[in-house]
């Protein structure tokens, strides 16, 4: 049996949005375009054709939504800043109607008794700062913390939680390393500076927000995952420890002043290439929470390539693993390992699951919406977290679905569904899932 009390009165219950997968609005009131823009108008490059254009409208409909979450009886309504919409003119003063949106927003959410959680960076750098190297070029860093601080500014006497950036490694290791996601750039050359910078851009952030808004809270949302070797040879189990080291610790140790994970992969020695004298104090930050988002399992065994990590994947399907709509490996009970692993780190002061959550297939029946799968994953999972919780005694102090209304998924495109809220993106109608009616339920 899973009741709300188990998890006690402070915790916080969210949904999480992002500024590209949901506003649409792309050009409108001086949104300049980001890398995403740019990325999904190449032909070809989105599943099924698809183009993410108006996704879900959340640019107009924000009323609907935020409303939405407060029905659901969530009190975290965690959204991001399109950085080119806020700071068209990348060095200069933020645009009025991207200031005036973000402004509404919060006020909206206040209004329905939700508290507001910006997410800094998710992912659409303006297409200007690309062109001239984006991550990759150290002036993003100069860049990053003009727009912090026009955010904090701006938002920091509503806005009392923050979180910097989300999944620097998905950012950096789909679209600088692997080309999957925008800006589509590929290899070492690209994936270690533009590492290296991110990191010091969230330490940075974090001393911004800290020092600009009062009362703040601030932390990261970290992507992490559960890691296997396929057997138990040395070399295989080598590779796992390379893979869970560039997966689950790479972002996170030099934010808590441990530096590059080195010891499990000596040839991430080369990143020393882009560090100037003064980064390692620079790249730490005692975060008041770390965000935790968690979504499938890999399992892994020695391979020659690539250089550095020298593991690949042993592909899900091949293992028979329940699969996800995009191919993942869907496995609950590894979060349970993982919150026994960032349980032992002492400079964690609290964990917040920022985002979970899954995309398995919906049934349209009868005007509802049946999704039993999500549901229980949503369940199993917080059985999981209710136990670190209670048994281990582990700090964590925060739930947030992935996500409110369907949106559009970055490369996959529209396919995978994710959301509490179905969305037809032909009339905009949004239709309460069984699995939202379920939090409503257990959220009273
Ligand atoms: C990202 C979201 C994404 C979700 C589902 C997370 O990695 O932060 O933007 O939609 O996973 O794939």
């Amino acid at each position: 049996m899973l009741r709300k009390t188990d998890f006690g009165p402070d915790f916080k219950w969210g949904v999480t949005i992002s500024a590209f997968q949901n506003e649409g609005a792309a050009h409108l009131h001086g949104k300049a375009p980001s890398i995403w823009d740019a990325f999904t108008g190449r032909p070809d490059i989105i599943k099924n054709g698809d183009r993410p254009g108006d996704t879900c409208d959340f640019y107009h409909r924000y009323e609907e939504d935020v409303a939405l979450a407060a029905r659901l009886n969530f009190g975290v309504f965690r959204f991001s800043i399109s950085w080119p919409r806020l700071l068209p003119d990348v060095t200069g003063e933020p645009h009025p109607e991207g200031a005036a949106f973000y402004n509404r927003v919060i006020d909206c959410c206040l209004a329905n008794g939700l508290e507001p959680w910006v997410t800094v960076y998710h992912w659409d750098l303006p297409q200007e700062l690309e062109a001239k190297g984006g991550w990759t070029h150290r002036d993003i860093i100069g860049h990053f913390a003009h727009y912090t601080r026009t955010c904090a500014r701006l938002f920091g006497d509503r806005v009392k939680h923050w979180i910097v950036m989300n999944e620097p490694m998905t950012f950096v290791g789909m679209g600088y390393f692997m080309g999957y996601h925008a800006p589509g750039r590929t290899g070492i050359g690209a994936f270690l500076p533009a590492a290296h910078h991110a990191v010091l851009c969230m330490a940075q952030g974090g001393r911004i927000i800290r020092e600009m808004v009062d009362g703040a809270k601030v932390g990261v949302a970290l992507s992490c995952s559960y890691i296997e070797h396929v057997d138990d040879r040395p070399l295989n189990r080598g590779a796992a420890r390379r893979v869970e080291a560039l997966l689950n610790r790479f972002f996170l140790e030099p934010l808590l002043g441990m530096g590059y994970p080195t010891d499990a992969m000596p040839a991430l020695h080369l990143i020393r290439r882009y560090m100037r004298p003064g980064d390692t104090e620079m790249m730490a930050f005692d975060f008041d929470f770390i965000g935790l988002q968690y979504y499938f399992r890999i399992v892994t065994r020695f391979s020659i390539t690539p250089p550095i990590l020298f593991a690949e994947e042993v592909a899900p399907a091949s293992r028979k693993a329940k699969l996800n709509l995009m191919d993942l490996d869907v496995y609950p009970k590894g979060l349970q390992h993982l919150l026994d692993f960032y349980g032992r780190y002492p400079q964690i002061k609290s964990i917040i699951l920022s985002e979970s959550g899954v995309c398995f297939p919906d049934f349209p029946m009868g005007g509802h919406i049946h999704d039993h799968q999500r549901r229980d994953y949503h369940r199993t999972i917080l059985h999981i977290v209710k136990d670190g919780i209670k048994k281990k005694k582990l700090p964590i102090h925060g739930y947030f679905a992935w996500t409110l209304v369907d949106n559009f998924e970055w490369r996959e495109g529209f396919t995978p569904r994710f959301g509490l809220v179905h969305n037809n993106f032909i009339t905009q109608q949004r239709t309460i899932k069984d699995s939202g009616k379920w939090f409503r339920q257990f959220l009273k």
